[in-house]
């Protein structure tokens, strides 16, 4: 089954956002099989967003990841990279749908709530990242025989 990372990054920790966000995971059917609140170290933070190195917001996002704690989170579920992308919204949260999380809870690119991976290969990447195959639980979420 395809699986997705979702970080609720630091503003959303510390602005009390965590229960209000897992909810609309859980209200739309996505099955939670990892989840851990952690620090980010700034070696993790640089191998997560490589693919940036050199930009003018890397620096910054780096430190803001690795400020203070996360939840980091892997949710499960047919086309669920494509579906958390469309519950976060734009990354920009001034061009984010008002109805999705960074247009619900964020005003400002850079404390945008909320990171997801942008596709199946990168899920896979960031899922290998932050969690241990053995941190991953297998179980039968209520409603699963008749939703597949
Ligand atoms: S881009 O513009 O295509 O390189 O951006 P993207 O692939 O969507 O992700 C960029 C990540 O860096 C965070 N970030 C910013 N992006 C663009 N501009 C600014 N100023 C900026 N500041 C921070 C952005 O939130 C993306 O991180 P994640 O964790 O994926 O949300």
């Amino acid at each position: 089954m395809e699986k997705t990372f979702i970080m609720l990054k630091p503003d959303a920790v510390q602005r009390g956002l965590v229960g209000q966000i897992l909810g609309r995971f859980e209200a739309k059917g996505c099955k939670l099989v990892g989840m851990k609140l952690m620090k980010v170290d700034k070696a993790l933070a640089e191998q997560h967003y490589a693919e940036h190195k050199g930009k003018g917001f890397y620096e910054p996002t780096v430190a803001y990841i690795t400020s203070s704690p996360v939840v980091a989170m892997v949710w499960e579920g047919k086309n669920v990279v494509v579906i958390a992308r469309e519950l976060m919204g734009a990354t920009n949260p001034a061009n984010a749908n008002p109805g999705s999380i960074r247009g619900s809870f964020g005003m400002d690119i850079s404390r945008n709530v909320i990171h997801g991976s942008d596709s199946v290969a990168s899920a896979e990447r960031e899922v290998a990242l932050y969690f241990k195959p053995e941190e991953l639980c297998d179980y039968c979420k209520a409603g699963e025989e008749w939703l597949s």
